[in-house]
């Protein structure tokens, strides 16, 4: 009943933005070892710089921690594979150092983890990880997760998962599985594959696969929304995400950086919060006005009202191990 009342706000309600966003997203790597087919990488390259550098990360966080900002929870990733960038677990200290009371989580294929880094990762301040993985099947792994190999991810996160345990079992592991056309069969199997090997207060999450508002549409792979109508989506009232090289977006679908709202190397994250960019965006969205913008084709921020009827294509659902 309260999920029913709140999309019922949400559509109809008017939104004021907060003060400051409690929790932002900071892309480490734009660039990727796989190339999934569902995801825009695979789209095009990213035209913006590779890695998040030290003193953008340290702009970042000084600039939080001086003003005062309110910031509770970092996202280390955002399109990409943030473990390709080398300075990875520099980052991850200056953020803990600067923000201690800060909680960081990250989202990762596992592609380019091994033993030593597994071990480095299970000694860390991290304090959750999402692993992608989609399918446990070695030729819709391939396909899904292309340019990985089922075995050596499964070695590599099983190994992590014992590493945590004996050093760091505070770690929450999510490990995800982006429903499409290809692996829809195989999720039970899934589920109880991951049951077996997590801890208690770790979780599976199934996704629903979408089009990236429309610019990773793979008709062979994701299934249509239907059915949904626009609501006033929250994104530029609660969430900033920064790329590599400093430009900000309001949303974590904009991978071509389309919902440009200011660049917090050349100015700063307050700047950026209330530039006048970022303020004709809101009152655009106020008004359900997505003429022109990746919006028109989004689905995640749809409301839904056949969900609670009987179609089940639209939740994310999560099973947390108990
Ligand atoms: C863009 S990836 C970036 C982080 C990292 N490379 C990874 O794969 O976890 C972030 C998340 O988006 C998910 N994703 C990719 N394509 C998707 C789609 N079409 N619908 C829903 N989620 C998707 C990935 O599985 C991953 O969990
Ligand atoms: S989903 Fe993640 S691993 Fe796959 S191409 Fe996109 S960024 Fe890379
Ligand atoms: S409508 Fe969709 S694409 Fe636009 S900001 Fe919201 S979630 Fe992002």
């Amino acid at each position: 009943m309260k999920g029913i009342v709140r999309d019922i706000k949400k559509y109809f309600g008017t939104k004021k933005a907060d003060k400051f966003p409690a929790d932002i997203k900071i892309e480490f790597s734009s660039v990727c070892n796989f190339v999934c087919p569902m995801c825009p990488m695979a789209a095009g390259k990213l035209n913006r710089t590779s890695f998040l550098t030290e003193e953008t990360i340290r702009k970042i966080v000084d600039e939080i921690a001086e003003k005062k900002l309110g910031v509770k929870t970092i996202a280390l990733s955002l399109f990409g594979e943030s473990f390709i960038n080398k300075k990875f677990f520099d980052h991850l200290k200056i953020i803990h150092e600067v923000l201690p009371h800060v909680k960081t989580r990250i989202s990762t294929n596992f592609g380019v983890i091994d033993e030593a880094m597994a071990l480095k990762l299970a000694k860390s301040s991290i304090s959750e990880i999402s692993i992608s993985i989609d399918s446990l099947d070695k030729e819709i792994y391939a396909k899904q997760r292309h340019g990985g190999n089922i075995e050596k991810t499964l070695k590599n996160v099983n190994c992590f998962l014992a590493l945590r345990n004996k050093h760091n079992p505070k770690i929450k592991v999510q490990i995800n599985f982006v429903r499409t056309k290809l692996n829809k069969e195989g999720i039970k199997e899934f589920i109880s594959y991951w049951e077996s090997k997590l801890s208690k207060g770790d979780s599976v999450k199934l996704i629903p696969g979408h089009s990236w508002a429309g610019q990773a549409d793979d008709d062979d792979l994701i299934e249509s929304y239907k059915f949904g109508f626009k609501k006033v989506c929250s994104a530029p009232f609660d969430n900033l995400c920064i790329f590599t090289n400093g430009d900000c977006t309001v949303c974590c679908m904009d991978s071509f950086n389309k919902l440009n709202v200011g660049n917090v190397v050349e100015t700063s994250l307050e700047e950026v919060w209330n530039s006048s960019k970022m303020k004709r965006m809101r009152s655009r969205f106020l008004k359900k006005d997505y003429r022109g913008l990746i919006c028109a084709n989004c689905e995640v921020s749809k409301f839904y009202p056949v969900k609670y009827v009987k179609n089940r294509l639209y939740l994310v659902k999560e099973i947390k191990i108990k």
